[in-house]
C-alpha cells in the first residue's frame, strides 16, 4: 500500500523511518511546503530501506505525489514548545490545515486520513469536517502513544515484557486523558492479582508515578529534546500497518463520536477496531464512576474546544 506523509518535519519523518522498518507501505510520499526537506528526508529514510524487511521505496513531490496512496499521515503543522499545551496549538494548526485538507482530498480522494498533528482530537473533529469523509476514514493517533507509555510502565514496575501487559489510556491525548486501571490485564488476569503474585503491589504511590510518567511524558521529553517523534512515528507505523494488512487489530485512537459519557459529537479516543476500511467496531471499555466522570470531563473538554471553533 502507498502511504503519503504530509510534514516532513520530526513526526512525519519519523512515522516514515517507523515505515520503512516495519515494511508496512510499499510506497512512500513525502510532502512538505519546504520541499528541499521533504526531498532530504526522503532520502535520508531511502538509505535504511536495504537494513530493512521490505523493499520500501521512498519519494517527495508536491501534493500530486500522495496520487493512489491508501493512507496519508497528516503531520503538518507546529508542534508544541516547552510549556505549552497541545490544545495551545489549535488555532495555528487549524489554519494550516484548512489549506493542506482540500489539496490531499484532491490528489488522493480514496485515502484514509491519518492525523498526527496535535491537538489531535480537536484537529481529527476539524478533518472530518474539512474532507467530508466517513468518521471511520478519519483517524487521529489519539492516545496510541499514551497507551504504550501506560502499558510500559506498567510492564516496568511489575518486570514483565510490555506486550504481555494490556490497559489502555482513554479521551483527550493531552492533560485530560484517563488511565483505565480498572480494566487493566496481564495476559487474562486483572492486574491487581498479578501484581499481588509478582510481589509489586499497584500502591498509592506507584499509581501516581506511573500517572504522571504517561500524562507529562511529552513535556519532559520535550523540555530535553524540543519534540517528541520517536514513539509516535511508531504508533502511526502501528496504525498502518493494522489498516495495509486489514488486521482488525484493537487499538486506542481518535475518531468523531456520536456520543460518549453523555457529550455528543466529539472526537476522542477509545479502543477501536482497525482494519483496511479504517475504523470499524469501537469497544467502549467497562469503567468504574471515578474513570467514568473523568472520561466525561475529558470529552467535555473536547467538545467546548470544538465549539470555539464552531464544528
Ligand atoms: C506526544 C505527542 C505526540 O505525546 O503529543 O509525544
Amino acid at each position: 500500500m502507498k502511504v503519503g506523509i504530509v510534514g516532513a518535519g520530526m513526526v512525519g519523518s519519523a512515522a516514515g523511518y517507523a515505515l520503512a522498518l516495519n515494511g508496512a507501505a510499499s510506497r512512500i510520499a513525502i510532502v512538505d511546503r519546504n520541499r528541499d526537506l521533504a526531498v532530504a528526508q526522503a532520502q535520508d529514510i531511502a538509505h535504511a530501506v536495504p537494513f530493512a524487511h521490505a523493499a520500501t521505496t521512498v519519494e517527495a513531490g508536491d501534493y500530486d505525489v500522495l496520487q493512489d496512496a491508501g493512507v496519508v499521515i497528516l503531520a503538518a503543522g507546529v508542534g508544541q514548545k516547552p510549556g505549552e499545551s497541545r490544545l495551545d496549538l489549535l488555532a495555528r494548526n487549524a489554519e494550516v490545515f484548512a489549506q493542506v485538507i482540500g489539496a490531499v482530498r484532491a490528489a488522493a480522494p480514496q485515502a484514509i486520513l491519518l492525523v498526527a498533528t496535535n491537538p489531535v482530537d480537536v484537529m481529527t473533529h476539524v478533518t472530518t469536517r474539512l474532507s467530508g469523509l466517513a468518521p471511520g476514514r478519519v483517524i487521529g493517533s489519539g492516545t496510541i502513544l499514551d497507551t504504550a507509555r501506560f502499558r510500559s510502565l506498567l510492564a516496568g514496575h511489575l518486570g514483565l515484557a510490555p506486550h504481555s501487559v494490556h490497559g489502555y489510556v482513554l479521551g483527550e491525548h493531552g492533560d485530560s486523558e484517563v488511565l483505565a486501571w480498572s480494566s487493566a490485564r496481564v495476559g487474562s488476569e486483572p492486574l491487581a492479582s498479578v501484581a499481588a503474585q509478582l510481589g509489586a503491589a499497584i500502591t498509592g504511590e506507584v499509581r501516581a508515578r506511573i500517572d504522571d510518567g504517561v500524562r507529562r511524558a511529552a513535556y519532559r521529553i520535550i523540555a530535553g529534546k524540543s519534540a517528541t517523534n520517536y514513539g509516535i512515528g511508531a504508533g502511526l507505523a502501528r496504525i498502518v500497518r493494522a489498516i495495509a494488512q486489514d488486521e482488525r487489530a484493537v487499538l486506542s485512537v481518535s475518531m468523531c463520536t456520536d456520543e460518549i459519557a453523555g457529550v455528543r459529537d466529539v472526537a476522542l479516543s477509545l479502543p477501536r477496531v482497525l482494519g483496511a476500511e479504517g475504523i470499524g467496531a469501537t469497544l467502549v471499555p467497562e469503567l468504574n464512576p471515578e474513570e467514568t466522570a473523568a472520561l466525561a470531563a475529558s470529552a467535555g473538554l473536547l467538545r467546548e474546544t470544538a465549539d470555539a471553533l464552531a464544528i
